[in-house]
């Protein structure tokens, strides 16, 4: 690790800007967030007791978390839009590795929908015996690692990146929370027998997000009426979310999110990394793809022109 590890313990509240680069915290070959994740709390997720229930959307960082959290609360209300107007995203789907998650956990009454970005080897047991349903989110590596970039700009618990370039360095060597892509949905998809386990791409929803919400409902058991399916379908939109506060995190505080730097709903789109990759960082990528995937029989779409029709 090229980070340091600084000593404040929630730098979540701190206003001080000298304060505000949160550290990266190794643990068990993981990156935490010093003052977001706890260690000692991350290894009791293995745990916890999980109900049938349950569900976690799973993602590398900046792979559509809000856009799932979006879509399962809509899908568990039926297409009815009060709880998305009433509570941010991350209250109604919360994450399972943030301080203080257990005890709000066992509180919750079922259904209980979680997301998380941790590496398949930190969840509870008992999703490998099938208990609980798991919905992986993938997108194509290169629009999440300038997705990355740009949510690193603003995000005030991640380091600020010198440039693109140092950032594309950091990304290829694991070194950010989430740690290395590829090793991510390798292990999550190597053992997707093990569970209830639905793999989805980022890119089939920008292609057809009605289908997907159709392949979600089907796997988590959930019949909605033709007028249900149409209202979350016209929820999850990129461009009715950008304009919904609680689902676009325009209301989080600019200590934590510097609004003037950047936005959350920022372009939601394929193939943005054609703007930022030089043609040798993109080869360079590419071989790099191409070794660790081989392997893994995923392929994914690069180019907005691949999932639309070009007339
Ligand atoms: S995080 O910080 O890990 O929780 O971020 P995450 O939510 O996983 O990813 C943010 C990116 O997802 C895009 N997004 C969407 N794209 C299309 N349609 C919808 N509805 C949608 N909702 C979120 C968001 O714009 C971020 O991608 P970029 O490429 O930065 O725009």
């Amino acid at each position: 690790m090229t980070t340091s590890i600084r000593t404040k313990t929630d730098p979540l509240d701190s206003t001080d800007p000298q304060v505000l680069d949160y550290m990266l915290v190794p643990h068990r070959n993981f990156n935490l967030i010093n003052g977001v994740h706890s260690p000692d709390e991350v290894d009791q997720i293995q745990n916890w007791e999980i109900r049938d229930s349950d569900i976690f959307a799973v993602t590398y960082p900046k792979s559509g978390t809000i856009w799932m959290q979006q879509i399962l609360t809509l899908i568990e209300a039926k297409g009815d839009v009060t709880p998305n107007t009433e509570h941010l995203n991350a209250q109604r789907v919360p994450w399972i590795e943030l301080i203080g998650s257990e005890k709000e956990f066992n509180a919750t009454p079922s259904p209980r929908l979680r997301v998380t970005h941790l590496q398949y080897k930190f969840m509870p047991l008992a999703i490998r015996q099938k208990r609980g349903k798991v919905i992986y989110v993938a997108r194509n590596p290169k629009d999440v690692l300038v997705s990355y970039y740009h949510f690193h700009k603003y995000a005030a618990m991640l380091e600020t990146p010198k440039d693109f370039n140092d950032f594309f360095e950091k990304f290829m060597e694991g070194k950010v929370f989430g740690n290395c892509w590829f090793e991510h949905i390798k292990t999550w998809y190597a053992n997707r027998d093990n569970m209830n386990f639905l793999y989805i791409t980022y890119e089939e929803m920008i292609k057809d997000l009605r289908s997907m919400v159709e392949r979600m409902c089907r796997f988590l058991g959930k019949d909605l009426t033709e007028e249900q399916m149409a209202s979350v379908v016209e929820h999850s939109t990129f461009r009715t979310m950008k304009q919904n506060p609680q689902a676009n995190y325009k209301t989080v505080p600019d200590s934590l999110l510097d609004h003037n730097k950047g936005t959350f709903m920022r372009k939601g789109t394929i193939g943005d990394w054609k703007n930022h990759f030089t043609v040798a960082q993109s080869e360079r990528f590419n071989s790099v793809f191409r070794e660790k995937m081989r392997d893994l029989p995923l392929s994914f779409a690069w180019d907005i022109y691949d999932v639309t029709s070009v007339t």
